[in-house]
């Protein structure tokens, strides 16, 4: 079975938990979008483990853990990525990188900075990890590829059209030369792991081998399906896995969309049913609502059930994955957003446009909180009965089963919850 993971909100969903969890009984974890923005946290026996580019399935030894062609890779970064698994005694063998993946450049930091400052109160609020500018190059067709890192004339050439675009015009302080030669090492010391990935799933998938497609950022962060422009500049829903690893849409057999049983968001941009006061800190602080890549703090609101079905309609969701419960245990009333009120009408769906959705305001239902601990249950039968009333009542808004709920940060925490 070929599964993909996809975050249903702003990211930050418990994304690499789940695909931890999930990778014992896969042979391959692969990352088809986003870059060094992402921060998917794993917590093995009271070890915490971030990853921003390396597949969050790399703890499971023997497994496959591919970057795919989607990706854009900060090749220092990675390189530190795995610098610091290797002395955790981590087997990173299995990993492999796409030749046909973007590279993001010095530049590309450079550039977002800029950006982002002269935008002023306008900012879009990124992660300034030079993900957005690596995108446009791509899109410009003016970008580097993995590949080219291995081959000093191309890539000698292609940064000279780019300084001359880029640098130059944003008058950046950069060295070319420097440039070249740090790339091409970065290249040889990522060259055991360069391979044409496309090929590799393929091969996999042929030999009825499972697969884990491992998504980064959420839905409403989707270069067209998100709350534009306040998004990241790829495709984070299923629809991405075809193009960002080279595999037809008939590969796939289920897509699992990962939500928090609230909602966060870091960055700028619209988010109805944040909440500002006592319940949005007591969110903040139980779920550790701090960023994995940037530490801002996450803004933090109710379960958005608009916003749930949105999810299922642009990912064609089988089955939900729900998310740090235990953060709500000590809540006495907590809201669900069923429908936006908007000029006056309630309505279901999720408006396409910013200026429409900044008008809208949540329609609230409110349940009883369960206040008891529920972080070391470890079967759904156990909830309190308020818990698991809270949960249906989830499933009836998003006409969508739960397959595993989350308790608790650590592995023994996800739970399964329909055989
Ligand atoms: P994971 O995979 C949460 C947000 C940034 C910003 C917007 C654009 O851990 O869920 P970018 O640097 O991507 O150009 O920033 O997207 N963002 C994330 N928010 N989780 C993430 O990843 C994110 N990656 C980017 O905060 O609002
Ligand atoms: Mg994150």
């Amino acid at each position: 079975m070929n599964i993909v993971v996809v975050g249903t909100q702003w990211g930050d969903e418990g994304k690499g938990r789940v695909i931890d969890f999930l990778s014992r009984e896969v042979d391959a974890i692969v990352r088809f979008q986003g870059g060094s923005n992402a921060g998917h946290t794993v917590v093995v026996d009271g070890e915490i483990f971030v990853f921003h580019l390396v597949p969050s399935g790399i703890l499971h030894p023997g497994k496959s853990c591919i970057i795919g062609n989607g990706v854009v890779v900060d090749p220092g970064e990675l390189l530190a990525e795995l610098e610091s698994l290797r002395a955790r005694n981590i087997d990173i063998k299995g990993l492999r990188l796409s030749s046909s993946a973007h590279i993001v450049m010095p530049y590309h930091k450079e550039i977002e900075k800029i950006e982002e400052k002269q935008r002023g109160k306008k900012k879009i609020g990124t992660t300034k990890k030079g993900v957005g500018p690596a995108y446009t190059d791509k899109i410009a067709r003016r970008g580097i590829r993995v590949g080219d890192l291995l081959n000093e004339k191309v890539l000698a050439e292609k940064l000279d059209v780019n300084f001359v675009l880029l640098a130059n015009y944003y008058r950046l302080n950069l060295c070319k030369k420097d440039i070249l030669s740090r790339y091409l090492e970065y290249g040889d010391k990522l060259r055991e792991y360069i391979t044409d990935t496309s090929i590799l799933v393929n091969q996999l998938i042929k030999k009825n081998k499972e697969i884990l497609f491992e998504g980064a950022q959420g839905t409403l962060l989707d270069i067209d399906h998100g709350t534009y422009p306040f998004v990241t500049s790829s495709c984070t829903s299923a629809g991405g896995v075809c193009i960002g690893v080279g595999i037809g849409p008939t590969r796939i057999d289920k897509v699992l969309g990962v939500a928090k049983v609230y909602t966060t968001r870091v960055g700028e941009g619209p988010f109805p049913t944040e909440i500002e006061g006592r319940e949005g800190e007591i969110l903040k602080e139980r779920g550790k609502e701090y960023g994995a890549t940037t530490g801002r703090p996450r803004r933090c609101g109710w379960f958005d059930g608009v916003i749930l079905r949105y999810a299922d309609r642009i990912n064609g969701l089988d089955e939900l994955v729900l998310t740090k419960l235990d953060v709500l245990d000590k809540l006495d009333r907590i809201k669900i957003c069923t429908a936006y009120k908007y000029k006056d009408k309630a309505i279901e769906d999720f408006p396409f446009q910013v200026v429409s959705l900044r008008e809208c305001e949540p329609i609230y239902e409110e349940m009883e909180g369960w206040e008891e601990d529920t972080s070391q249950v470890s079967r759904y039968e156990d909830l309190p009965e308020k818990a698991q009333a809270y949960l249906r009542r989830i499933e009836e808004i998003g006409e969508l089963p739960i397959g595993y709920l989350s308790l608790s940060p650590e592995r023994a925490g996800l739970i399964k919850c329909k055989e």
